[in-house]
């Protein structure tokens, strides 16, 4: 079993679709291995997307993820780096097919109401980023 972190926005939360999207995650199979709800500070956001610190969307994107709580999962299942991307669909909302999480509930790139990790080593890296071993059974 493989494993990756995913994280329920704040647009997402706030607009009350935590249900939702649980739901779409355990009827694909993945097993919710830990999960939390919790608000996330600046500094703590900055390090989670160290990767992007360059990118003109850095400044956006890490005020965006403090505006509200999120949910913070560690999901298992075959293939869960692919298929959790899969199911979210793409980044860019307008451009995610149809049934994905992000073309059914998200506003706009910014507010795409999903993250999921796009490799196995930025997936180790997330996971211990936010979750203890002893806090992670599949
Ligand atoms: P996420 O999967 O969390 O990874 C980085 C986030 O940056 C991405 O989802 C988007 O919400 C956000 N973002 C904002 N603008 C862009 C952009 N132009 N290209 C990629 N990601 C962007």
């Amino acid at each position: 079993m493989e494993k990756t972190l995913a994280i329920i926005k704040p647009d997402a939360v706030e607009r009350n679709l935590i249900g939702k999207i649980l739901d779409r995650i355990e009827s694909n199979e993945f097993r919710i291995a830990a999960m939390k709800r919790t608000r996330l500070t600046l500094p703590v956001v900055e390090g989670f997307y160290n990767v992007h610190k360059d990118r003109h969307f850095f400044k956006d994107l890490t005020a965006s993820m403090c505006t509200g709580p999120v949910v913070l999962m560690v999901m298992a299942r075959d293939n869960a780096i692919p298929e959790w991307r899969k199911l979210m669909g793409a980044t860019n909302p307008k451009d995610a097919d149809a049934g994905t999480i992000r073309k059914d509930f998200a506003i706009d790139i910014g507010k795409n109401s999903v993250h999921g990790s796009d490799s196995a080593e930025n997936a180790a890296f997330e996971i211990s980023y936010f979750f203890s071993q002893t806090e992670i059974q599949e």
